[in-house]
């Protein structure tokens, strides 16, 4: 089996992250690899942030704003402010809608989580572990003015990013035979 479908096969999220977080080498190799995700007419519609130190506190305050106290179901304010402490670093996929009149702004989105899913892969293939979540605040309009996003741009994911401490327990895969039909049928 080659390598690069062994670490497919074999990839996790991990929700449970501990420092080290990736170095700069290691984060500029893996953002080579986001910028290789397939891209219609080439418009390059992604950027990311990355965020760790202090920065994860300020994340925290800026979550804490996606708050809704009349909102019995809606996450705490002290539940917002401690997320981003999950893991040692935050890289935050954001997708830049241009006005292409052969690209939809869903393929702009496609784009860039193609992107992330790369980006993972080749986190993990230096050791270190990720895990992709969003939630209400990747839209919650408080949340996109505190990280400066601009009117024609949207968060694709929140990717929690560090070194692994416990192996989550593997999931059964789903079969290709159940989500997988030759069309037309015989
Ligand atoms: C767009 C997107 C958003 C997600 N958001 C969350 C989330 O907010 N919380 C969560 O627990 N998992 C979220 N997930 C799922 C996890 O990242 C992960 O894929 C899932 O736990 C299955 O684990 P696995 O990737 O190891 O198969 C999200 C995945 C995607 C693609």
């Amino acid at each position: 089996m080659s390598e690069i479908i062994k670490s497919i096969l074999n990839r996790s999220s991990e929700p449970k992250l501990a420092e080290p977080a990736p170095d700069a080498a290691v984060l500029e190799e893996a953002f080579a690899c986001a910028a290789r995700a397939p891209d219609h007419a080439l418009l390059r519609p992604w950027r990311y942030l990355v965020i760790e130190g202090e920065g994860l506190d300020a994340l925290g305050r800026v979550f804490e704003r996606a708050a809704d106290s009349s909102d019995p179901l809606a996450p705490k304010a002290e539940k917002l402010r401690k997320m981003p402490h999950r893991a040692p670093m935050i890289i935050i996929g954001i997708a830049r809608h241009q006005d292409h009149p052969k690209v939809p702004a869903i393929e702009e989105t496609l784009s860039t989580g193609c992107g992330m899913a790369f980006l993972m892969l080749a986190l993990e293939a230096r050791g270190f572990s990720a895990m992709w979540r969003t939630g209400p605040v990747a839209y919650h309009p408080a949340v996109r003015e505190g990280l400066g996003l601009e009117d024609n741009e949207s968060i694709t994911g929140f990717l929690y990013v560090g070194t692994p401490t416990v192996n989550k327990p593997t999931i059964s895969p789903a079969e290709p035979k159940d989500f997988v039909a030759h069309w037309p049928s015989a």
